[in-house]
Protein backbone atom coordinates (compact mmCIF):
# COMPACT_ATOMS: atom_id res chain seq x y z
CA UNK A 1 0.00 0.00 0.00
CA UNK A 2 0.92 3.92 -0.85
CA UNK A 3 0.74 6.49 1.11
CA UNK A 4 1.05 10.29 -0.30
CA UNK A 5 3.13 13.11 2.55
CA UNK A 6 2.66 16.67 1.95
CA UNK A 7 4.50 19.43 3.82
CA UNK A 8 1.99 22.44 2.96
CA UNK A 9 1.89 25.99 2.88
CA UNK A 10 4.42 26.89 0.29
CA UNK A 11 4.41 28.65 -2.41
CA UNK A 12 5.12 27.15 -5.58
CA UNK A 13 6.64 28.73 -8.60
CA UNK A 14 7.37 27.28 -11.99
CA UNK A 15 6.40 25.67 -15.40
CA UNK A 16 4.12 22.24 -15.05
CA UNK A 17 3.59 20.42 -18.21
CA UNK A 18 0.37 18.68 -18.81
CA UNK A 19 0.23 15.03 -20.68
CA UNK A 20 -2.29 13.59 -22.80
CA UNK A 21 -5.50 13.09 -21.42
CA UNK A 22 -6.77 9.85 -19.28
CA UNK A 23 -10.37 9.72 -20.38
CA UNK A 24 -9.46 10.33 -24.42
CA UNK A 25 -6.40 7.72 -23.96
CA UNK A 26 -8.58 4.98 -22.45
CA UNK A 27 -11.11 4.91 -25.31
CA UNK A 28 -8.38 5.28 -27.93
CA UNK A 29 -6.37 2.39 -26.82
CA UNK A 30 -8.95 -0.18 -27.05
CA UNK A 31 -10.37 2.10 -30.44
CA UNK A 32 -7.10 0.94 -31.71
CA UNK A 33 -7.97 -2.83 -31.96
CA UNK A 34 -10.82 -1.73 -34.90
CA UNK A 35 -7.69 -1.27 -37.60
CA UNK A 36 -6.61 -3.87 -39.98
CA UNK A 37 -3.15 -3.19 -39.47
CA UNK A 38 -1.19 -1.07 -37.25
CA UNK A 39 -1.67 2.03 -35.48
CA UNK A 40 0.14 4.34 -33.32
CA UNK A 41 -0.78 6.41 -30.67
CA UNK A 42 1.76 9.52 -29.32
CA UNK A 43 1.18 11.85 -25.83
CA UNK A 44 0.27 8.59 -23.92
CA UNK A 45 0.05 9.26 -20.48
CA UNK A 46 1.71 7.24 -18.20
CA UNK A 47 -0.68 6.31 -15.74
CA UNK A 48 -2.08 3.21 -14.04
CA UNK A 49 -5.06 3.23 -16.58
CA UNK A 50 -3.08 2.95 -19.66
CA UNK A 51 -1.43 0.05 -17.77
CA UNK A 52 -4.71 -1.62 -17.37
CA UNK A 53 -5.59 -1.62 -20.62
CA UNK A 54 -2.59 -2.68 -22.26
CA UNK A 55 -3.22 -5.76 -20.12
CA UNK A 56 -6.01 -6.21 -22.14
CA UNK A 57 -4.74 -5.88 -25.14
CA UNK A 58 -2.12 -8.30 -24.11
CA UNK A 59 -4.63 -10.90 -23.22
CA UNK A 60 -6.47 -10.71 -26.15
CA UNK A 61 -2.79 -11.68 -27.85
CA UNK A 62 -2.46 -8.06 -29.33
CA UNK A 63 1.10 -6.99 -30.12
CA UNK A 64 1.86 -4.12 -28.15
CA UNK A 65 5.18 -1.65 -28.24
CA UNK A 66 5.61 1.42 -25.68
CA UNK A 67 8.51 4.37 -25.95
CA UNK A 68 8.54 6.68 -24.01
CA UNK A 69 4.72 8.75 -24.57
CA UNK A 70 3.85 6.50 -27.41
CA UNK A 71 1.99 3.07 -27.80
CA UNK A 72 2.54 1.33 -31.36
CA UNK A 73 -0.71 -1.80 -31.43
CA UNK A 74 -0.80 -3.69 -33.77
CA UNK A 75 -4.24 -6.78 -33.65
CA UNK A 76 -2.89 -8.41 -36.95
CA UNK A 77 -2.68 -12.12 -34.54
CA UNK A 78 -5.29 -10.98 -32.04
CA UNK A 79 -7.83 -12.90 -30.80
CA UNK A 80 -11.66 -12.25 -29.46
CA UNK A 81 -11.85 -13.99 -26.13
CA UNK A 82 -13.71 -13.58 -23.21
CA UNK A 83 -12.39 -10.35 -20.83
CA UNK A 84 -12.29 -11.84 -17.38
CA UNK A 85 -13.24 -9.77 -14.50
CA UNK A 86 -9.71 -9.29 -13.57
CA UNK A 87 -9.17 -7.10 -16.07
CA UNK A 88 -12.81 -5.60 -16.42
CA UNK A 89 -12.78 -4.53 -12.69
CA UNK A 90 -9.49 -2.58 -12.87
CA UNK A 91 -11.15 0.23 -14.73
CA UNK A 92 -13.88 1.64 -15.72
CA UNK A 93 -12.82 2.15 -19.20
CA UNK A 94 -12.41 -1.36 -20.06
CA UNK A 95 -16.39 -1.01 -21.58
CA UNK A 96 -14.86 0.67 -24.47
CA UNK A 97 -14.07 -3.06 -25.65
CA UNK A 98 -17.13 -4.04 -25.68
CA UNK A 99 -18.10 -1.59 -28.63
CA UNK A 100 -15.06 -2.07 -30.00
CA UNK A 101 -14.61 -6.05 -30.66
CA UNK A 102 -18.42 -5.87 -30.65
CA UNK A 103 -17.51 -3.52 -33.91
CA UNK A 104 -14.93 -5.67 -35.50
CA UNK A 105 -15.95 -9.59 -34.32
CA UNK A 106 -19.91 -8.91 -33.90
CA UNK A 107 -19.37 -9.98 -30.32
CA UNK A 108 -17.67 -9.38 -27.44
CA UNK A 109 -17.60 -11.25 -23.59
CA UNK A 110 -16.92 -9.33 -21.24
CA UNK A 111 -17.73 -8.68 -17.13
CA UNK A 112 -18.83 -5.42 -15.49
CA UNK A 113 -16.21 -2.48 -15.76
CA UNK A 114 -14.64 -1.55 -12.27
CA UNK A 115 -14.04 2.65 -11.70
CA UNK A 116 -14.53 5.15 -9.00
CA UNK A 117 -17.27 4.82 -6.49
CA UNK A 118 -18.81 8.21 -7.56
CA UNK A 119 -22.59 6.74 -8.28
CA UNK A 120 -24.49 4.02 -9.83
CA UNK A 121 -22.67 4.09 -13.11
CA UNK A 122 -25.15 1.94 -15.04
CA UNK A 123 -24.26 1.38 -18.86
CA UNK A 124 -28.17 1.05 -19.98
CA UNK A 125 -27.29 3.47 -22.66
CA UNK A 126 -24.68 1.94 -24.29
CA UNK A 127 -26.22 -1.36 -24.57
CA UNK A 128 -29.40 0.50 -25.91
CA UNK A 129 -27.06 1.80 -28.25
CA UNK A 130 -25.78 -2.37 -29.22
CA UNK A 131 -29.35 -3.59 -29.78
CA UNK A 132 -30.33 -0.55 -31.98
CA UNK A 133 -27.51 -1.62 -34.15
CA UNK A 134 -28.43 -5.10 -34.59
CA UNK A 135 -26.56 -6.82 -31.37
CA UNK A 136 -28.35 -9.36 -29.16
CA UNK A 137 -27.60 -8.88 -24.86
CA UNK A 138 -27.49 -11.25 -23.14
CA UNK A 139 -26.95 -10.57 -19.22
CA UNK A 140 -25.30 -13.62 -16.92
CA UNK A 141 -24.92 -12.32 -13.44
CA UNK A 142 -21.63 -9.71 -13.95
CA UNK A 143 -20.80 -11.12 -17.55
CA UNK A 144 -22.10 -9.71 -20.58
CA UNK A 145 -22.53 -11.28 -24.01
CA UNK A 146 -23.07 -8.77 -26.69
CA UNK A 147 -23.26 -10.28 -30.26
CA UNK A 148 -24.53 -9.76 -33.90
CA UNK A 149 -24.98 -11.33 -36.78
CA UNK A 150 -24.85 -8.38 -38.67
CA UNK A 151 -24.29 -4.49 -37.25
CA UNK A 152 -26.31 -1.91 -39.24
CA UNK A 153 -26.57 1.63 -39.07
CA UNK A 154 -29.33 3.06 -36.73
CA UNK A 155 -30.89 6.33 -35.34
CA UNK A 156 -30.37 6.37 -31.64
CA UNK A 157 -31.55 8.63 -29.35
CA UNK A 158 -29.31 9.19 -26.10
CA UNK A 159 -31.92 9.96 -23.27
CA UNK A 160 -28.70 11.45 -21.25
CA UNK A 161 -25.92 12.95 -23.31
CA UNK A 162 -23.37 10.03 -21.73
CA UNK A 163 -19.29 10.33 -22.85
CA UNK A 164 -18.82 6.52 -23.17
CA UNK A 165 -22.46 5.42 -24.43
CA UNK A 166 -21.69 8.13 -27.09
CA UNK A 167 -17.63 6.79 -27.71
CA UNK A 168 -18.64 3.07 -27.05
CA UNK A 169 -21.77 3.43 -29.88
CA UNK A 170 -19.58 5.46 -32.17
CA UNK A 171 -16.83 2.36 -32.14
CA UNK A 172 -19.60 -0.53 -32.45
CA UNK A 173 -21.17 1.42 -35.46
CA UNK A 174 -17.60 2.64 -36.96
CA UNK A 175 -18.17 -0.75 -39.43
CA UNK A 176 -21.31 -1.84 -39.03
CA UNK A 177 -23.53 -1.67 -42.80
CA UNK A 178 -24.90 1.86 -43.50
CA UNK A 179 -25.64 5.00 -41.51
CA UNK A 180 -26.13 6.02 -38.26
CA UNK A 181 -26.74 9.02 -36.60
CA UNK A 182 -26.39 9.27 -32.93
CA UNK A 183 -28.29 12.40 -31.15
CA UNK A 184 -28.13 14.05 -28.07
CA UNK A 185 -24.43 12.85 -28.20
CA UNK A 186 -22.01 14.37 -25.43
CA UNK A 187 -19.98 16.53 -26.68
CA UNK A 188 -16.47 16.40 -24.43
CA UNK A 189 -13.58 16.98 -26.32
CA UNK A 190 -12.32 13.58 -25.56
CA UNK A 191 -15.15 12.37 -28.23
CA UNK A 192 -13.95 14.53 -30.47
CA UNK A 193 -10.57 12.89 -30.26
CA UNK A 194 -11.64 9.58 -30.98
CA UNK A 195 -13.92 10.41 -33.60
CA UNK A 196 -10.61 12.00 -35.58
CA UNK A 197 -8.30 9.28 -34.54
CA UNK A 198 -11.15 6.74 -36.19
CA UNK A 199 -11.35 9.03 -39.39
CA UNK A 200 -7.29 8.62 -39.35
CA UNK A 201 -7.77 4.76 -39.64
CA UNK A 202 -10.61 5.45 -42.52
CA UNK A 203 -14.17 6.01 -40.58
CA UNK A 204 -16.26 8.29 -41.51
CA UNK A 205 -17.37 10.29 -39.30
CA UNK A 206 -19.05 13.29 -38.87
CA UNK A 207 -20.19 15.88 -35.99
CA UNK A 208 -17.88 14.86 -33.48
CA UNK A 209 -18.33 17.65 -30.93
CA UNK A 210 -21.92 18.57 -31.61
CA UNK A 211 -25.23 17.03 -30.56
CA UNK A 212 -25.48 15.03 -33.65
CA UNK A 213 -23.15 12.23 -34.64
CA UNK A 214 -23.28 10.55 -38.30
CA UNK A 215 -21.26 7.75 -38.83
CA UNK A 216 -21.00 5.96 -42.13
CA UNK A 217 -20.19 2.56 -41.95
CA UNK A 218 -16.80 0.96 -43.28
CA UNK A 219 -15.24 -2.31 -44.46
CA UNK A 220 -11.50 -1.77 -43.65
CA UNK A 221 -9.97 0.56 -41.39
CA UNK A 222 -6.08 0.97 -41.66
CA UNK A 223 -2.94 2.21 -40.39
CA UNK A 224 -3.00 5.42 -38.58
CA UNK A 225 -0.58 8.46 -36.60
CA UNK A 226 -2.75 9.74 -33.62
CA UNK A 227 -1.86 11.86 -30.57
CA UNK A 228 -3.79 12.16 -27.60
CA UNK A 229 -5.22 15.98 -26.98
CA UNK A 230 -3.72 17.11 -23.49
CA UNK A 231 -5.47 16.70 -20.75
CA UNK A 232 -8.19 19.19 -19.70
CA UNK A 233 -8.67 17.94 -16.02
CA UNK A 234 -4.93 17.30 -15.73
CA UNK A 235 -4.61 20.87 -16.51
CA UNK A 236 -8.19 22.25 -14.50
CA UNK A 237 -6.40 20.79 -11.12
CA UNK A 238 -2.91 21.99 -11.72
CA UNK A 239 -4.34 25.34 -12.64
CA UNK A 240 -6.62 25.20 -8.91
CA UNK A 241 -3.63 24.13 -7.42
CA UNK A 242 -2.20 27.55 -8.76
CA UNK A 243 -4.78 29.50 -7.57
CA UNK A 244 -4.10 28.51 -4.01
CA UNK A 245 -0.45 28.42 -3.87
CA UNK A 246 1.12 29.63 -7.29
CA UNK A 247 3.42 32.60 -7.13
CA UNK A 248 3.72 31.45 -9.78
CA UNK A 249 2.20 28.62 -11.94
CA UNK A 250 2.39 28.54 -15.87
CA UNK A 251 0.40 25.10 -16.40
CA UNK A 252 1.85 24.95 -19.99
CA UNK A 253 0.58 22.26 -22.94
CA UNK A 254 -3.13 23.03 -22.65
CA UNK A 255 -5.96 23.91 -25.27
CA UNK A 256 -7.40 26.55 -22.85
CA UNK A 257 -10.47 26.49 -24.68
CA UNK A 258 -10.98 23.19 -23.08
CA UNK A 259 -11.02 24.98 -19.54
CA UNK A 260 -12.87 28.03 -20.50
CA UNK A 261 -15.76 26.96 -17.62
CA UNK A 262 -12.73 26.75 -14.89
CA UNK A 263 -11.10 30.00 -16.21
CA UNK A 264 -14.33 31.98 -16.17
CA UNK A 265 -15.00 30.97 -12.29
CA UNK A 266 -11.82 31.57 -11.37
CA UNK A 267 -12.09 35.05 -13.09
CA UNK A 268 -15.37 35.79 -11.24
CA UNK A 269 -13.63 35.02 -7.91
CA UNK A 270 -10.63 36.76 -8.57
CA UNK A 271 -7.88 34.92 -9.17
CA UNK A 272 -5.47 36.17 -11.68
CA UNK A 273 -4.54 33.76 -14.07
CA UNK A 274 -3.69 34.88 -17.79
CA UNK A 275 -4.31 33.05 -20.45
CA UNK A 276 -1.69 32.23 -23.69
CA UNK A 277 -2.19 30.57 -26.33
CA UNK A 278 -1.36 26.89 -24.74
CA UNK A 279 -0.63 27.78 -21.41
CA UNK A 280 -1.98 29.62 -18.75
CA UNK A 281 -0.32 31.53 -15.25
CA UNK A 282 -2.03 31.69 -12.37
CA UNK A 283 -0.90 33.18 -9.24
CA UNK A 284 -2.16 32.87 -6.20
CA UNK A 285 -4.36 35.78 -3.78
CA UNK A 286 -5.33 36.76 -0.89
CA UNK A 287 -8.38 37.54 -0.95
CA UNK A 288 -11.38 35.18 -3.01
CA UNK A 289 -14.85 36.51 -3.56
CA UNK A 290 -17.44 33.38 -3.04
CA UNK A 291 -19.90 32.14 -6.10
CA UNK A 292 -22.05 29.20 -7.01
CA UNK A 293 -21.16 26.37 -9.64
CA UNK A 294 -23.29 23.68 -10.98
CA UNK A 295 -21.71 20.89 -12.48
CA UNK A 296 -23.06 20.60 -16.19
CA UNK A 297 -21.99 18.07 -19.95
CA UNK A 298 -19.03 19.77 -21.68
CA UNK A 299 -19.25 22.67 -21.83
CA UNK A 300 -20.41 23.07 -19.07
CA UNK A 301 -18.15 23.02 -15.02
CA UNK A 302 -16.82 19.51 -15.43
CA UNK A 303 -18.17 17.40 -12.65
CA UNK A 304 -14.23 16.18 -12.34
CA UNK A 305 -12.95 19.42 -11.46
CA UNK A 306 -16.10 19.80 -8.80
CA UNK A 307 -13.72 18.15 -6.41
CA UNK A 308 -10.78 20.01 -6.27
CA UNK A 309 -12.61 23.54 -6.65
CA UNK A 310 -14.57 23.22 -3.82
CA UNK A 311 -11.34 22.90 -1.99
CA UNK A 312 -10.43 26.46 -3.47
CA UNK A 313 -13.53 28.06 -2.46
CA UNK A 314 -12.35 27.44 1.18
CA UNK A 315 -10.35 29.65 0.48
CA UNK A 316 -13.18 32.75 -0.62
CA UNK A 317 -14.50 34.74 1.69
CA UNK A 318 -18.29 34.13 2.28
CA UNK A 319 -20.72 31.30 1.34
CA UNK A 320 -20.07 28.97 -2.16
CA UNK A 321 -22.28 26.64 -3.21
CA UNK A 322 -21.60 24.01 -5.40
CA UNK A 323 -24.10 21.33 -6.75
CA UNK A 324 -23.17 17.95 -8.59
CA UNK A 325 -25.48 17.14 -11.51
CA UNK A 326 -23.74 14.22 -12.71
CA UNK A 327 -22.64 11.85 -10.31
CA UNK A 328 -24.78 10.63 -6.93
CA UNK A 329 -21.77 10.19 -4.80
CA UNK A 330 -19.30 12.63 -5.56
CA UNK A 331 -19.05 14.64 -2.00
CA UNK A 332 -16.88 11.77 -0.43
CA UNK A 333 -14.08 13.76 0.00
CA UNK A 334 -16.02 16.76 2.25
CA UNK A 335 -16.00 14.98 5.13
CA UNK A 336 -11.84 14.99 5.30
CA UNK A 337 -11.81 18.76 3.83
CA UNK A 338 -13.77 19.39 7.09
CA UNK A 339 -11.15 17.49 9.01
CA UNK A 340 -8.18 19.71 7.29
CA UNK A 341 -10.68 22.52 8.50
CA UNK A 342 -13.28 23.42 6.14
CA UNK A 343 -16.25 24.65 6.84
CA UNK A 344 -18.56 22.43 4.55
CA UNK A 345 -22.39 21.03 5.04
CA UNK A 346 -23.51 19.01 2.19
CA UNK A 347 -27.15 18.74 2.10
CA UNK A 348 -29.03 16.25 -1.47
CA UNK A 349 -26.63 17.55 -3.96
CA UNK A 350 -25.52 20.43 -2.84
CA UNK A 351 -22.24 21.55 -0.70
CA UNK A 352 -22.08 25.04 0.96
CA UNK A 353 -18.63 26.11 1.70
CA UNK A 354 -18.03 29.01 4.61
CA UNK A 355 -14.81 30.74 4.02
CA UNK A 356 -12.05 31.81 4.40
CA UNK A 357 -10.79 28.45 6.40
CA UNK A 358 -7.50 28.11 8.07
CA UNK A 359 -6.31 25.05 6.73
CA UNK A 360 -4.18 22.53 8.73
CA UNK A 361 -2.63 19.29 7.95
CA UNK A 362 -3.86 15.99 9.05
CA UNK A 363 -4.61 12.33 7.94
CA UNK A 364 -7.12 11.65 5.13
CA UNK A 365 -8.29 9.24 2.57
CA UNK A 366 -8.49 9.55 -1.29
CA UNK A 367 -12.06 8.21 -1.78
CA UNK A 368 -11.75 8.69 -5.59
CA UNK A 369 -9.19 10.02 -8.22
CA UNK A 370 -10.65 13.76 -8.35
CA UNK A 371 -11.73 13.64 -4.37
CA UNK A 372 -7.87 12.78 -4.43
CA UNK A 373 -6.67 15.45 -6.34
CA UNK A 374 -8.32 17.73 -4.11
CA UNK A 375 -6.69 16.29 -0.99
CA UNK A 376 -3.38 16.81 -2.81
CA UNK A 377 -4.68 20.56 -3.39
CA UNK A 378 -5.34 20.80 0.31
CA UNK A 379 -2.47 19.21 1.34
CA UNK A 380 -0.54 21.85 -0.51
CA UNK A 381 -2.29 24.48 1.09
CA UNK A 382 -2.67 23.65 4.56
CA UNK A 383 0.15 24.66 7.08
CA UNK A 384 1.79 21.04 8.41
CA UNK A 385 1.86 17.56 7.49
CA UNK A 386 -0.92 16.28 5.70
CA UNK A 387 -0.64 12.27 5.13
CA UNK A 388 -3.44 10.79 2.16
CA UNK A 389 -3.93 7.19 2.07
CA UNK A 390 -5.39 5.50 -1.03
CA UNK A 391 -3.29 7.24 -3.23
CA UNK A 392 -3.73 4.38 -5.68
CA UNK A 393 -6.93 6.50 -6.69
CA UNK A 394 -4.69 9.30 -7.75
CA UNK A 395 -1.97 7.28 -9.73
CA UNK A 396 -4.90 6.08 -12.43
CA UNK A 397 -4.76 9.39 -13.71
CA UNK A 398 -2.05 11.99 -13.00
CA UNK A 399 1.52 11.25 -14.78
CA UNK A 400 4.16 11.71 -12.63
CA UNK A 401 2.26 13.69 -9.91
CA UNK A 402 4.71 13.41 -7.12
CA UNK A 403 7.81 14.90 -10.08
CA UNK A 404 5.34 17.70 -11.60
CA UNK A 405 5.14 19.03 -7.80
CA UNK A 406 8.42 18.93 -6.80
CA UNK A 407 9.94 20.65 -9.88
CA UNK A 408 7.57 23.79 -8.85
CA UNK A 409 8.70 23.45 -5.02
CA UNK A 410 6.17 21.04 -3.36
CA UNK A 411 7.30 19.39 -0.76
CA UNK A 412 5.38 15.94 -1.50
CA UNK A 413 6.43 12.34 -1.58
CA UNK A 414 4.67 8.59 -1.84
CA UNK A 415 5.87 6.20 0.86
CA UNK A 416 5.20 2.55 0.27
CA UNK A 417 4.06 0.95 3.87
C1 LIG B 1 -16.85 9.85 -18.23
O1 LIG B 1 -17.51 8.84 -17.48
C2 LIG B 1 -15.52 10.06 -17.55
N1 LIG B 1 -14.79 8.79 -17.55
C3 LIG B 1 -15.74 10.55 -16.14
O2 LIG B 1 -14.46 10.86 -15.59
C4 LIG B 1 -16.58 11.82 -16.13
O3 LIG B 1 -16.90 12.17 -14.81
C5 LIG B 1 -17.88 11.58 -16.91
O4 LIG B 1 -17.58 11.07 -18.24
C6 LIG B 1 -18.71 12.84 -17.08
O5 LIG B 1 -17.95 13.83 -17.69
C7 LIG B 1 -14.17 8.39 -18.64
O6 LIG B 1 -14.15 9.04 -19.66
C8 LIG B 1 -13.46 7.09 -18.55
P1 LIG B 1 -21.24 9.37 -18.55
P2 LIG B 1 -18.76 8.08 -18.10
O7 LIG B 1 -21.61 8.13 -19.26
O8 LIG B 1 -18.59 7.97 -19.55
C9 LIG B 1 -25.49 8.33 -16.54
C10 LIG B 1 -12.78 10.91 -13.96
O9 LIG B 1 -12.68 11.34 -12.79
N2 LIG B 1 -25.52 7.15 -17.44
O10 LIG B 1 -21.13 10.64 -19.32
O11 LIG B 1 -18.95 6.84 -17.31
C11 LIG B 1 -24.41 8.19 -15.46
O12 LIG B 1 -24.86 7.42 -14.38
C12 LIG B 1 -14.03 10.23 -14.41
O13 LIG B 1 -11.88 10.99 -14.81
C13 LIG B 1 -26.62 6.35 -17.46
O14 LIG B 1 -27.62 6.57 -16.74
O15 LIG B 1 -19.89 9.13 -17.76
C14 LIG B 1 -24.12 9.64 -15.13
O16 LIG B 1 -25.07 10.09 -14.21
C15 LIG B 1 -14.93 9.75 -13.39
N3 LIG B 1 -26.64 5.26 -18.30
C16 LIG B 1 -24.34 10.37 -16.47
O17 LIG B 1 -25.11 9.47 -17.28
C17 LIG B 1 -25.58 4.98 -19.11
O18 LIG B 1 -25.65 3.99 -19.86
C18 LIG B 1 -23.08 10.73 -17.22
O19 LIG B 1 -22.27 9.57 -17.37
C19 LIG B 1 -24.46 5.82 -19.09
C20 LIG B 1 -24.44 6.91 -18.24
Amino acid sequence: MKLMEIEGGIELSGTIRISGAKNATVALIPAAILTDEEATICNIPEITDTEALCDILKALNVDVKRASESIVINPQNMQNIEIGEQFSKKLRASYYFMGALLGKYKKAVMYFPGGCSIGARPIDLHLKGFEALGAKVTNEKNKYIVEAEELHGANIYLDIASVGATINIMLAAVRAKGKTVIDNAAKEPEIVNVATFLNNMGAKITGAGTSTIKIEGVDYLGKCFHEVIPDRIEAGTYIIIGALCGNPIKVDNIIPEHVDSLISKLEEIGVDIQVGADYVIVTRGEKYKSTNVKTAVYPGFPTDLQQPFTVLLTQSNGKSKVTETIWENRFMHIPYLNDLGADIVVKNQTATIVGKSELKGTNVVATDLRAGAAMVAAGLKAEGKTTITNVEHILRGYEQIIEKLTSVGAKIEIKEI
